[in-house]
């Protein structure tokens, strides 16, 4: 087996390197990815490495490496993700050794810890977490709303496009948190970013909204089969009441991704219930049918951004909000370089 840089001629040679994951209870999807590095084009600088077994490409991780804040300091870091073992290929040590030299190569570049997340329930990955001592530092839930028209906004939701400008209103409410990357390389073109931000008065309430699109797609495997008779009845009724999408089996979901709200002022939370109504709005306009948000388990304001998020009374009523959990790995290369779960700043592009 040889473990070496990902050439773009690798994409003819590959095995079955597609993720397979439950998103929602019950109902599974896969992950396709467009090229083994795409989702590495995300980020600035990126190295993919695959695992070549007898011509066929058995193996799969990236490494991004990140100019970031930890325990008060500016630090390099890296971020290790994108890891897959073909089926054939599983417990013969590839994915040990992508992950050495994934590592090895953050190191190379000056980073001073690596970073990684899990889901929580995918237990075939944490033996080589142990191995490799990255250790739970927190546990980050992703909620996943369905898409439903909400009643018309009252507020005026303005949108930002331009990265400079995103990155100006951003980064002073996250400049001093853990693994937080300043500047506009936060949001490429890939990634296709916007910010929605609702003012009143001193008070005001933004997000980013971004798309995965350019680095897989998710392809519905399996639904419950409970939901296929409920989901004529649902399109039937559709027009006449908000009901959220039910995910159709040999389909794609089309997914946007929001950052952490920015909350300023004592109305922040009520404009924010605003600009998620307009997200909603917008994302049924544009054929999306889930909104996905990463948020720490312990963020005190959990439960408010989670009712804000929601599609609405009736999805909840139905079950149909739900989280995926997942767990923040750290691993410091040099004394002192620690993360604070409190202060930790989730980047989307890293789900
Ligand atoms: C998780 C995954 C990458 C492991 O790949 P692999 O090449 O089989 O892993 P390795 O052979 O290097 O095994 C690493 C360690 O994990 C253990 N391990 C691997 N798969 C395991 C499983 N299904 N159950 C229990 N232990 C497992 C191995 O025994 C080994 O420990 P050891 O060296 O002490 O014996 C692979 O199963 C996979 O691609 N899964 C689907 C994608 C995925 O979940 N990726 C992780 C996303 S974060």
């Amino acid at each position: 087996m040889d473990i070496r840089p990902y050439e773009p001629q690798d994409e003819e040679r590959k095995s079955d390197l597609d993720l397979h994951v439950t998103v929602r209870p019950g109902v599974r999807i896969c992950r396709r990815y467009t090229h083994l590095d795409a989702h590495a084009r995300m980020y600035g600088r990126c190295h993919t490495f695959v695992a070549e077994h007898e011509g066929r490409i058995v193996g799969v991780i990236s490494a991004a490496i990140k100019d970031v804040r930890l325990a008060g300091q500016s630090t390099r870091a890296g971020y290790l993700f994108g890891l897959r073992v073909a089926p054939q290929a599983r417990r013969h040590g590839v994915a040990s050794a992508l992950h050495a030299r994934a590592e090895q190569a953050t190191k190379d570049d000056g980073a001073a810890a690596t970073y990684a997340i899990v889901m929580a329930d995918n237990a075939s990955v944490m033996p080589l977490t142990s191995k490799f001592a990255l250790a739970q530092t927190d546990r980050v839930e992703t909620l996943v709303a369905p898409v439903a028209r909400q009643r018309s906004d009252r507020t005026n939701v303005r949108t930002e496009h331009l990265p400079e400008a995103i990155a100006q209103r951003i980064d002073p409410f996250f400049e001093k948190h853990d693994l937080f990357v300043r500047g506009s390389e936060r949001y490429p073109a890939a990634g296709q970013f916007v910010l929605h931000c609702a003012e009143r008065g001193s008070s005001s309430a933004a997000v980013t909204v971004s798309s995965h699109s350019a680095a897989f797609q998710d392809l519905v495997e399996f639904v419950p089969a409970c939901l296929r008779p409920l989901r004529c009845f649902w399109d039937t009724i559709r027009p006449l009441v908000t009901l959220p999408h039910i995910p159709v089996r040999g389909r794609t979901v089309s997914t946007r991704w929001i950052g952490e709200p920015v909350l300023d002022g004592p109305e922040a939370m009520g404009l924010l219930h605003e600009v998620f109504r307009h997200i909603h709005n917008k994302a049924v306009e544009e054929g999306v049918h889930w909104l996905m948000m990463p948020i720490r388990s312990s963020d005190p304001r959990r439960q408010l951004i989670r009712d804000a998020f929601s599609a609405g009374r009736l999805a909840r009523l139905l079950r149909a909000d739900s989280t995926v959990p997942s767990l923040l790995l750290f691993k410091p290369f040099v004394r002192g370089c620690t993360v604070n779960p409190e202060r930790l700043y989730l980047d989307t592009r890293d789900f």
